[in-house]
């Protein structure tokens, strides 16, 4: 049923790209199950599969996997742009204000090597800045490791441990794509324009940026950590609840049932942090949350969403917690640029219409002023 405020229920698009169910908790990517593609393939693999339509094959592979690779070094003035921001200026920020002084390689159409060419420079921007924040010399990129590896080593400079690489590839691949959120949507009307695909990525990651969408992660560290005992999760909750707060991790405009990627992204942390009191505290505070959103908001089918175990396998594998939406950004670059392309294969301009509820003025007096 569609709703105006919010556009609930409201289709904006046609695409092939991805199918979110949100009552059976589905989600499938180009006809492959997202949760099984996240279990057994690379990112380099899914973003194939999401610009091009089809898995690339075995003898593609690494082929493939070089093209990507060599779009990771920076044009020159994007690290002097990005040296030129404020010291303590958000990363999201940056990362949007570094895509853009990217720019595109060509206006219009926009292309597959625009695609290739921002999802393999977003890693970069985030190490570089980090490292910069840090104080340290910047880690170049190593195209000899694959994408989310390296990512991995340019943040630390350290050849990352196997199991951090398959779990953050889990993570990347699962977030990669998701139908029309606010982010897609955003860059679909902008591409709907004609415009370039840097813009419409800055306008994307914009919309990403709030704690609504992508920002969610960062607080729900913030609740773990305040929370700190299971023994506390109960009141914890019910004073933030009381003040009418929203808990961050919980509750999605789509899913009315546990969202798919939670579940996947839960099995990554088991396996990786099982042991982990702090896995046991998450996993406590999940179920005593979700009991009193029940009694809170009852009906309101409010349970766990994707960001709630993201935030737990980010944490796991040394992610910190002001890179984490920046971190969702690398891996939704895929799922914008692959809308983008979409979109500008079949355009037509985006332009819906507003209900005007303002007052009128006075009967028209001339024929000008009807
Ligand atoms: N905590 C407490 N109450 C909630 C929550 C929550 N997390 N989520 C929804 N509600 C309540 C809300 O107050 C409203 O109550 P009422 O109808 O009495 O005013 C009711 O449930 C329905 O909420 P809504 O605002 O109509 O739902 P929405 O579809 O507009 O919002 C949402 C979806 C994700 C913005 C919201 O659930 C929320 O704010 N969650 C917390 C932030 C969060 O975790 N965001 C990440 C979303 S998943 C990542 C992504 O796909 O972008």
């Amino acid at each position: 049923m569609a709703n105006t405020r919010g556009l609930e229920g409201v289709v904006a698009a046609e695409t092939e790209l991805s199918l979110v169910d949100g009552e059976r908790g589905h989600l499938v990517f180009r006809g492959h199950w997202a949760r099984e593609l996240a279990r057994s393939r690379s990112f380099e693999d899914v973003a194939h599969l999401l610009w091009t339509g089809r898995l690339p094959a075995p003898e593609e592979a690494a082929a493939w996997q070089a093209q990507m690779a060599a779009a990771r070094t920076l044009p020159e003035h994007v690290y002097r742009v990005m040296d030129a921001l404020p010291a303590g200026l958000d990363m999201m920020s940056v990362v949007r204000t570094a895509v853009s002084a990217l720019g595109a390689a060509q206006d219009w159409p926009p292309s597959l090597a625009d695609a290739i060419r921002f999802t393999a420079a977003v890693p970069t921007i985030i190490a570089y800045r980090h490292a910069r924040n840090e104080g340290r010399s910047p880690v170049a990129p190593r195209p000899d490791l694959p994408h989310v590896a390296n990512y991995l080593y340019m943040l630390t400079g350290r050849h990352p441990a196997p199991d951090h690489v398959r779990a953050l590839e889990a993570y990347l691949v699962i977030t990669m794509e998701h139908g029309m959120n606010a982010s897609t949507f955003t860059a679909r009307v902008v591409t709907s324009t004609q415009s370039d695909m840097a813009s419409a990525l800055s306008a994307a990651i914009g919309a990403m940026k709030g704690p609504l969408h992508g920002g969610a992660p960062a607080g729900v560290m913030d609740m773990l950590e305040q929370i700190g005992t299971p023994e506390r999760a109960e009141s914890w909750i019910r004073s933030a609840l009381a003040r009418g707060e929203r808990l961050m991790g919980f509750g999605h405009r789509v899913y009315k049932t546990t969202d798919p990627r939670a579940l996947a992204l839960r099995d990554v942390v088991t396996e990786l942090a099982g042991e982990d009191p702090w896995f046991s505290l998450a996993t406590q505070v999940e179920d005593v949350a979700i009991r009193l959103l029940e009694e809170h908001k009852p009906g309101r089918r409010l349970y766990t969403n994707v960001e709630y175990w993201a935030a737990a396998v980010l944490r796991a594998v040394g992610i910190p917690k002001p890179l984490y939406t920046a971190t969702f950004t690398a891996s939704r670059t895929v799922g914008w640029t692959a809308h983008i392309l979409e979109q500008a294969a079949h355009n037509r301009l985006i332009r819906p219409q507003s209900v005007y509820v303002g007052p009128m003025p006075a009967a028209p007096t001339t024929p000008e002023e009807a």
